[in-house]
């Protein structure tokens, strides 16, 4: 499995990914997004440094690509919120953690000036919480059934 960087190619997975009914009832925001809406929001993202997101997928890429992991840089600390969402066909193999595992990797040899990852997720999301803390994630609070939870990069 290799992780890249998204590109234009990928816009049409990442929006029927973001539209599936599982990944909706685990996002904050539940609604279904437009295609139009879509395509702006990603020729943004594309030209946006604070926004990074890998895409994992088998070598020689034979079927569409496992999954995405997005980071989003903040503009005040040197953190960023991470964020996993798997192609619907490739859900429940036990695939999440080594991708999540791979993604943070990638992510910080590339931004070494990052110094914390934050994740939210929903509480009742169990394979995402076992996933994350899985890669030593640490639940910080819960409010409206919302964890936030922080994974520190100095040690
Ligand atoms: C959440 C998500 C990333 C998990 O990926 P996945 O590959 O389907 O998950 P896995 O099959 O690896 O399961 C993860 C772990 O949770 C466990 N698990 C699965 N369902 C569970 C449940 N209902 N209760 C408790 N544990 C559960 C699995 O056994 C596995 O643990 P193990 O490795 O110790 O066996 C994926 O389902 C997804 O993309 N969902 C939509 C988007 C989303 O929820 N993103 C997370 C918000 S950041």
């Amino acid at each position: 499995m290799v992780i890249r960087n998204a590109g234009i190619e990928d816009s049409r997975y990442l929006f029927e990914w973001r539209n599936d009914p599982n990944t909706r009832n685990a996002s904050l925001n539940t609604d279904e997004i437009h295609w139009e809406d879509h395509e702006k929001w990603y020729l943004s993202v594309l030209k946006n440094p604070k926004v990074v997101i890998y895409i994992a997928e088998d070598i020689p890429a034979e079927s569409s690509p496992r999954g995405m992991c997005r980071f989003i840089l903040s503009d005040e600390t040197n953190s960023a919120e991470v964020s996993i969402n798997l192609n619907p066909e490739h859900r429940g193999k036990g695939l999440a953690q080594s991708i999540l595992h791979d993604a943070i990797e990638v992510f910080t040899q590339q931004h070494p000036q990052v110094l914390e990852l934050t994740a939210t997720i929903r509480a009742e999301n169990l394979p995402s919480m076992k996933i994350f803390v899985s890669e030593n994630f640490v639940p910080q609070r819960t409010h409206d059934g919302v964890v936030q939870l922080n994974l520190d990069l100095k040690g």
